[in-house]
């Protein structure tokens, strides 16, 4: 008799433990460990006879390549994100919160491409066909020629999506309620979850057509983590948002066909996600220009620039250890920030708090957010406002010298499109005129910014900045 005939998997990493215990070894997460059927795994090399293998032909690097076939999903911002449409015969992994708006895209998508002429097929193993019909009622997209489906059998599936002709478009939503017979597990365990996701990654392969997987991700991760998925699937995409706004992100992690630094952004709305061409309007609609403060960064996500407030308070603090307080941004960047002010600037930041606030939930990760980060802090320091049409960007080192950033030219072109007069730009001589209106000011160190704005601060007793 076969022994260890249960093994323990984590439901974050995959990794398999002969024991249960707490937390995984692998990758360090606590309650991950579910008991799975060890006949469930792949069988391994020596449970199996051997065959001989057969020689494949090697072909050289060069030769005549095609650039992938793509269709496009009629969402463009969808498109963008994928590289410029879906690829046939490809697998694509949409991961993300529950409830951020995963289906919605997809059936929006789907329409989109049954509304073109072409075949496409929609799995829902959540939601009944009435819920789904609803969805589609209430997006009017009714009337679209979508192949609906309930099921959760990949058999089931694979057996519907190979009668007739291939569809273009298939949406599996989601890959956690898929179940095969070839398996013990429980839906929603890693074995299953991979073993679904192979057999329909291959269906893709065989049939030509883009097939897009739904993963739900969980922060604690108790659901099976689609993170098994990832290095199976051609690309991913993480849709985000936060709860308390309108706005979301649909962001390539993984593309083999295309750019992963390129986003889309969207907008829920009560018609479906809309598609926001112009983000940089977004994310300055409700500025107070004159709140002293507030600086706008010229930041760049991929390809494409996006203008975004960026807010300081700083007060004086009651506590031994002062606050500090981050939104959509890096918090050790912060106190780097923090320590050239008060090194190279003479600013004494050390008993107050210090709140920074990336306005409409954008989350930044470049650092040539740096220098719009340090006007804020020194424009709130100072209760001056900061010039209203003025953008920043640049890179502060720990010198306090700024540093040169890329993509300039992009930068200062939207900035110039959404009406902005001034750049506050890296770089050293006194700047210039550019040709769409922009007037660019150089600076190459933080002490020559810090006394620009307290020059213009309005002078108070007894203070001194
Ligand atoms: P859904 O696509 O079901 O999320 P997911 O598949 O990622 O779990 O979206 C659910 C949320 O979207 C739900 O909270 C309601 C909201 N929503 C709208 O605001 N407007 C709409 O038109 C639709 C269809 C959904
Ligand atoms: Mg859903």
């Amino acid at each position: 008799m076969a022994r260890n005939s249960t093994k323990f998997v984590c439901q974050n990493c995959g990794a398999q433990h002969v024991r249960w215990s707490g937390r995984c070894d692998n990758c360090g997460e606590w309650n991950t460990l579910v008991e799975e059927d060890a006949a469930s795994a792949p069988v391994s090399g020596s449970q199996r006879k051997a065959r001989p293998g057969r020689p494949v032909a090697l072909s050289a690097l060069s030769g005549e390549e095609d650039q992938p076939p793509r269709v496009s999903s009629q969402v463009l911002e969808l498109d963008r994100v994928c590289g410029g449409g879906l690829v046939r015969g490809s697998a694509l992994l949409v991961g993300g919160d529950p409830g951020i708006g995963k289906s919605t895209l997809l059936l929006q998508a789907a329409a989109g491409l049954a509304n073109a002429g072409r075949k496409v097929v929609y799995v829902s193993g959540e939601e009944a066909i009435d819920q789904v019909r609803l969805r589609a009622t209430r997006l009017g997209l009714a009337r679209s020629n979508v192949g609906l489906a309930a099921e959760t059998n990949v058999e089931n599936i694979l057996a519907t999506l190979e009668t007739g002709t291939p569809a273009d478009l298939v949406v599996i939503d989601s890959i956690q309620t898929l179940w095969t017979d070839s398996i013990e597990s429980a839906p929603g365990t890693v074995s299953q979850v991979r073993a679904s996701a192979q057999m329909l990654i291959r269906h893709a392969k065989r049939s030509g057509s883009a097939v897009v997987l739904v993963g739900h991700v969980t922060k604690d991760g108790q659901i099976a983590g689609p993170r098994v998925v990832e290095h199976m699937v051609d690309a991913v995409l993480y849709f985000e948002g936060d709860g308390a706004h309108q706005f979301r992100l649909l962001r390539a992690v993984k593309n083999r066909f295309g750019p992963t630094d390129e986003i889309g952004v969207f907008e829920m709305s009560d018609m479906g996600l809309r598609e926001v061409p112009n983000p940089s309007a977004l994310f300055l609609g409700e500025r107070d220009a004159w709140a002293p403060g507030a600086a706008v960064f010229a930041g760049m996500e991929g390809t494409r620039p996006i203008l975004v407030e960026i807010q300081a308070l700083v007060a004086p603090s009651t506590l031994a250890t002062p606050r500090r307080a981050v939104v959509g941004w890096d918090s050790n960047r912060l106190s780097m920030i923090l320590a050239v002010l008060d090194a190279h600037c003479g600013l004494k930041l050390g008993a107050q708090d210090v709140y920074l606030n990336v306005a409409g939930g954008l989350r930044i990760v470049e650092p040539a957010a740096d220098l719009a980060v340090a006007a804020a802090l020194v424009s709130s320091m100072a209760r001056s406002a900061l010039q209203p049409d003025a953008v920043y960007f640049g890179e502060i080192s720990l010198s306090g010298a700024i540093r040169p950033v890329g993509h300039e030219a992009t930068r200062l072109k939207e900035a110039a499109k959404l009406g902005f007069t001034q750049a506050i730009a890296p770089g050293a001589g006194t700047g210039g005129q550019d040709g769409e209106g922009l007037r660019t000011r150089r600076v190459d160190s933080l002490s020559t910014l810090v006394a620009a704005i307290a020059a213009n601060a309005p002078k108070r007793e007894g203070e001194d900045t």
